[in-house]
């Protein structure tokens, strides 16, 4: 099973990916965590490029987002599934989509493409899309900027819109949550709706 989790910067994915794999290891699962960009050695430099490197012209950024991806799905995260592992990430494609697509206003659809190229058209079974608006997410992630992260509320804003756009139009394959609950609540939700996919 693979499982992505997506949303804004400080939209809290990585407490919850650690409660989830708490829940699921406790259950005797297999359990592989890891995130984009940076699930692997090429992919850790790729970040360090793309985040906090000197700015990178919006194609560019796709592509090596796109890059970064290929080989993570390549050498992790199929060779997990295929062993019959859960897999709980951290980023995927939908990031691309949202902030490539609608935050740099590249064109989604041809992001999503690009995407699908790169991964030979691997999708989760489900995404948990935590949501939480530009201000909340600015707020909580404090001091520290990434390259992304210093965009201005306008871009944070069309990347919030654009999730919640892809998760309505698939609500079979997506889990939307308020990421300002109490996070024992989201964890609960969270692991009410794994059960039962
Ligand atoms: P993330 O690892 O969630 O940041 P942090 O470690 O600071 O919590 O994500 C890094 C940034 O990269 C985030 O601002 C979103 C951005 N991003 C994209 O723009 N496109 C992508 O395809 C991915 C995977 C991430």
């Amino acid at each position: 099973m693979f499982i992505a989790f997506e949303g804004g910067d400080g939209a809290g994915k990585t407490t919850q990916i650690d409660l989830l794999r708490a829940r699921l290891t406790a259950q005797g699962r297999d359990v592989v965590v890891t995130r984009e960009p940076g699930g692997t050695e090429l992919g850790v430099s790729i970040r360090q490029v793309l985040l906090h490197g000197d700015d990178v012209a919006p194609r560019a950024e796709a592509l090596l987002f796109a890059a970064d991806r290929a080989h993570h799905v390549a050498t992790v995260v199929r060779p997990a599934l295929q062993r019959g592992a859960v897999v709980l990430q951290d980023r995927y494609l939908d990031s691309s989509v949202a902030y490539q697509g609608a935050g740099r206003q590249l064109d989604p659809v041809e992001i999503k493409r690009l995407s699908l190229w790169a991964t030979e058209d691997l999708l989760p079974d489900l995404t948990v899309l935590l949501d939480v608006t530009a201000h909340d997410g600015r707020a909580r992630r404090g001091a520290v900027h990434d390259r992304l992260e210093s965009e201005e509320d306008d871009f944070h804003n069309r990347v919030r819109e654009h999730y919640l756009q892809l998760a309505a139009a698939d609500p079979d394959r997506y889990l939307v949550v308020d990421a300002s609950l109490p996070r024992e609540e989201i964890a609960a939700i969270v692991a009410e709706r794994v059960e039962r996919a």
